[in-house]
């Protein structure tokens, strides 16, 4: 039996780094009379990592997911009011902002532009002639690993007073991210990706300057002095953090950022995207085989999105497992970016490499990728 590549990163990484692993299983035996300490160590150290000042900022969330439906769940957004969106979009966002119509709020996809998955100019035009309150976007596809011009998004969308929803779901781990210079109004993170935390945690940050409109119960610490406690409505979103967050993949976050801050994000983003354009060169060289996304390796994240004529991409992964490699196939929970790209029938095979994936396996990778060319005719 072949040893198998994980190569699905994008979806989830795999394997758990060992100080990661270690830090859920510590936290885990932790006495509950630690547990407020280690809460607010955990979340000031992520905070520290995203650059954000005040923890306030940062509520942490049980994924991406939720940070996005809560963030959409938070805006002020009147019927007949306007969010715009990119057709590239993972239905994290797209189902809550589909929800929105239900209330007479207009959901809009702006266009591609011819060298962009966001054409700015019809974007600015939505701005300029519609009442848009939210710019909702992803930072990243998570199908195709194309990149979309957030500080443009950013800028532009302020300048007609719209706010703007980040989902950095793809690029956490990949991009140096400081929360409170980029700018944006609300940025929504999960750790199971690029940071290599486990599954169940994740962030949702709120600049000071954004507007929301919450009806969202916070239970108050008891007052030392009295032992009293109130319940309160917060102008924030925001969970009952000690009680409900999951603490043991909060300490697991930690330490899987603790490692990532030893070195800058570039310098692996940029080996990774090394990895990946050999990967796809081997790919290049079979007339069966459709690449998607942009050409250029800098304008996408390390990620492979193809597929191969007169196979489903179901098909070709299982032919891909056979061989000795597990990627990603389907929609990969992204109708909309399907539908952009015309392969809503048949999904496509995704390759995503990780953080710091050793480079002896995608040398084995691309040996067995050449065979499953080969196998394909
Ligand atoms: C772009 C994008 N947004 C949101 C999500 C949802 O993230 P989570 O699994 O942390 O809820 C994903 C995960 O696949 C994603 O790729």
């Amino acid at each position: 039996m072949i040893e198998p590549i994980y190569l699905n990163h994008a979806g989830t990484s795999w394997p758990v780094p060992t100080p990661v692993a270690d830090a859920v299983c510590e936290a885990m035996r932790a006495h509950p009379v630690e547990w407020p300490d280690r809460f607010l160590k955990a979340h000031a150290a992520v905070c520290r990592f995203f650059g954000v000042a005040d923890p306030d900022q940062l509520l942490l969330t049980p994924g991406c997911t939720s940070s996005l439906s809560t963030a959409v769940a938070s805006v002020d957004l009147p019927a007949g009011s306007h969010v715009l969106t990119s057709r590239w979009e993972h239905h994290a966002v797209y189902g809550p902002l589909q929800k929105l119509s239900a209330n007479g709020v207009v959901v809009d996809v702006v266009p591609d532009g011819d060298d962009s998955p966001m054409d700015l100019g019809s974007l600015e035009q939505s701005l300029a002639t519609k009442d848009a309150r939210l710019v909702a976007i992803t930072a990243a596809c998570n199908v195709s690993g194309d990149l979309l011009p957030i500080t443009q998004i950013i800028e532009l969308s302020h300048r007609y007073d719209a706010m703007v929803l980040i989902d950095a779901a793809q690029i956490v781990g990949w991009m140096d991210l400081p929360l409170d210079e980029l700018g944006a109004d609300m940025v929504a993170f999960g750790g199971h990706k690029g940071l290599q935390a486990p599954w169940g945690i994740g962030g949702l940050y709120m600049a000071k300057s954004a507007k929301l409109k919450c009806a969202t119960a916070q239970c108050a610490i008891p007052d030392p002095k009295t032992g009293a406690t109130s319940s309160q409505w917060g102008s924030r979103p925001g969970y009952c953090d000690v009680g409900s967050v999951d603490q043991y993949s909060l300490a697991g976050l930690e330490a899987a950022l603790h490692r990532l801050g030893e070195t800058t994000r570039l310098a692996d983003l940029e080996v990774a995207r090394q990895q990946v354009s050999r990967l796809r060169e081997t790919l290049s060289g079979d007339r069966r085989v459709t690449l998607y996304g942009m050409a250029e390796g800098s304008r996408r994240l390390p990620t492979i999105a193809f597929s191969v004529a007169g196979e489903t991409s179901g098909q070709s992964a299982e032919r891909l497992r056979k061989h000795g490699l597990i990627v990603g196939s389907g929609l990969q929970c992204s109708p909309l970016s399907h539908e952009a790209m015309g392969t809503s029938e048949t999904g496509v095979v995704r390759i995503s490499v990780g953080v710091r994936q050793p480079e002896n396996e995608i040398a084995v990778a691309c040996e067995r990728l050449a065979d499953f060319c080969a196998g394909a005719h």
